[in-house]
Parts: structure tokens; C-alpha cells; sequence
């Protein structure tokens, strides 16, 4: 039998079509090499038994019970991925489980979706139960629209494929970009964004104003194509004008921040391509398209107007057995 089993799964950066991939438009998505492991072993009584120094949480217990009561917020993710787990499988046991996370969840690096990939992968492994990764897709996806209600999956795609994808909603499409670098600087507003409320307030504006709205989601999805292109091409030029005019289609559905713009402004004005946010907006990270002349330039501006710069690797490793 199976003892403990280690799987790891790595964060994500939305590149191109943020918000128009809830609507069944497509985006770019890299995964970054911030990864979060979950390490799980089964015990012989009825409990379930949660480590996650990273989020403060000791010894959390739970019995089989109690798995289908509403979990606190912490532990949400990895505790609604074993209960599916189990209802789909029709398994059960009770578990030690401790995670570790390499980045901090206020980045929106997709810390949720790594987790509760990393998750349901362990448990396929422990219980040798063999899934394809469209399956580990479907009860990822599962699992994180149980919880968060919306979302159109890109990052548990990322989490779950590795590499650069070009993903439409739902995992309708999920292709993988083959490129060998991305020349991209990242960097942190120091606010933490609200995803679900930011995607919600998208669908009211959908729902008040469908033809604008709409207009605006197939421009952002025709230069999603263009991207695709480009990225390929290894033309960072066009790539970066792209971004920003992903970036002014995003500013006109209002998911765009002062401190967001502060930190793109100042990452073109030092010579990046261009820049945009990434994810939901609010706050969280912007990305900036830059070659190595302007590179450090890039993160100099970012970091002069408050933002922190995140040492990434993109185009990561996806889901794997450690
Ligand atoms: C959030 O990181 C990205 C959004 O497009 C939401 C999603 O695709 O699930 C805003």
C-alpha cells in the first residue's frame, strides 16, 4: 500500500484576457515557478488532520463526519477537494495533510487553485486511483466554483499543464504555447484584490450594458489571438503593444487601479513595451513586457513608485509527483 504521497503544483500570471476568459472568450496563461506542495498520508481512524504553517493553521481537525460542513476560510480549498474527492470516487480515510507554499497568497499568484490541484492529485496518487489531467481539471474546477462561484478555470489549467497556455473558458480549449523565454518583469501593488467581487461586478456591468460590454470582451479576444502570434514570434515589441492595448480595454471596464496604473506608467516611461495588470485587477500584480537593456531599468521604476518586484520564473513546470 501507498504511503505518504509529496505533489507539488506551481502559481500562475495571466498574460492576455483577463475577465473576457469568464465569458467564453480566450487568454494566455503562464505558470510561475512559486509552487505549492501538499503531503498527504492516510491514517487509520476517522480524521482528518491539516498542517499549513504558511497560513498560520496547526493541527486543524476535522472527522469524516463533519468534511461536508462548511469549512473555515483557510482551509477551505484543500478540505472541499477531498470531499469531492471522496463523493466522486467513493473512497474515504481518514488523512495527515500538510502543505507548504513558496509564495505568499496576497500576490494572486493562484495559491487556491495550486493547492487544490496539488490536492486532488496526491489523493489519485494515494489512493491509486488514475485520472487524466481532464479529469484533474474537471474536479479542480469543480472544487474552486464550489467555493468561489466564479471563475473561468485558467489557473487551475496553468496549475495543472505547466508551461504557457492558451485556455478558453472552462477548459474548452487548452493548448499549450511552445516558447522558450518570456522577458517579463512582475510586479506587486501591495493590495490585495478581490477576485470574486472584481468578477462580479464585470457581470453586472455585462448584464447593464450587454453590447458594449460584449464589443469590449472580442476586442480583448482578437488581440488574445494576436498574442498568441506574437509570443511565438518572440516579438516582444508587438507583444508589449498588445499589452497595453489589452490594458486600455481593461481600464474601460473599471478593473483597473490607481496604483496599477502608477507602476505601468512607470514601467513604460523607463522603456518597457508595455505593461498591463494581471488577474483580476484592484491591486494584486501588473506585468510589464521588457528586453534586457531596459530589464532592471523596469524593476527600478516599479520599485520607486512602492511596488515590490516578484522574482519569477514563467512558463513553470506543471502539476508533479515530488
Ligand atoms: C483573475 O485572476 C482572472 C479573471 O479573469 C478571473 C478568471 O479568469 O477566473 C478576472
Amino acid at each position: 500500500m501507498i504511503k505518504m504521497v509529496k505533489v507539488s503544483a506551481p502559481g500562475k500570471l495571466m498574460l492576455f484576457g483577463d475577465h473576457a476568459v469568464v465569458h467564453n472568450r480566450p487568454c494566455i496563461v503562464t505558470a510561475v515557478d512559486h509552487r505549492i506542495s501538499v503531503s498527504l498520508d492516510k491514517r487509520n481512524d476517522n480524521k482528518i488532520i491539516l498542517d499549513a504553517p504558511d497560513m498560520n493553521i496547526k493541527n486543524y481537525k476535522i472527522s469524516l463526519d463533519n468534511l461536508g460542513k462548511q469549512p473555515p476560510k483557510k482551509v477551505r480549498f484543500v478540505l472541499t477537494a477531498i470531499k469531492n474527492f471522496f463523493e466522486k470516487y467513493k473512497v474515504e480515510s481518514g488523512l495527515d495533510i500538510k502543505t507548504k507554499s513558496e509564495f505568499s497568497s496576497e500576490f494572486g499568484l493562484g495559491s487556491s487553485s495550486a493547492v487544490t490541484v496539488s490536492t486532488l492529485k496526491a489523493l489519485s496518487e494515494l489512493f491509486g486511483i488514475k485520472i487524466n489531467n481532464k479529469e484533474l481539471f474537471d474536479l479542480s474546477y469543480k472544487t474552486v466554483l464550489d467555493i468561489q462561484d466564479v471563475g473561468s478555470g485558467f489557473d487551475v489549467a496553468a496549475a495543472i499543464y505547466g508551461g504557457t497556455l492558451y485556455f478558453v473558458t472552462g477548459g474548452k480549449v487548452i493548448e499549450p504555447i511552445y516558447i522558450k523565454e518570456l522577458p517579463m518583469v512582475v510586479g506587486y501593488t501591495g493590495i490585495k484584490a478581490d477576485t470574486a467581487t472584481l468578477v462580479k461586478m464585470v457581470y453586472r456591468k455585462l448584464a447593464e450594458e450587454p453590447e458594449i460590454i460584449n464589443k469590449n470582451f472580442d476586442d480583448i479576444a482578437r488581440i488574445v489571438d494576436k498574442a498568441k502570434i506574437e509570443i511565438q514570434r518572440n516579438n516582444w515589441k508587438r507583444v508589449g503593444e498588445l499589452m497595453n492595448l489589452n490594458q486600455e480595454l481593461l481600464r474601460d471596464i473599471d478593473v483597473s487601479s490607481k496604483e496599477l496604473e502608477r507602476l505601468i506608467s512607470a514601467a513604460k516611461n523607463v522603456g518597457a513595451y508595455g505593461a498591463k495588470l494581471s488577474g483580476a485587477g484592484g491591486g494584486d500584480c501588473m506585468i510589464a513586457v521588457a528586453d534586457k537593456e531596459n530589464y532592471n531599468n523596469v524593476i527600478k521604476a516599479i520599485e520607486k513608485e512602492d511596488g515590490t518586484f516578484i522574482e519569477v520564473k514563467l512558463n513553470a513546470e506543471g502539476v508533479r509527483i515530488e
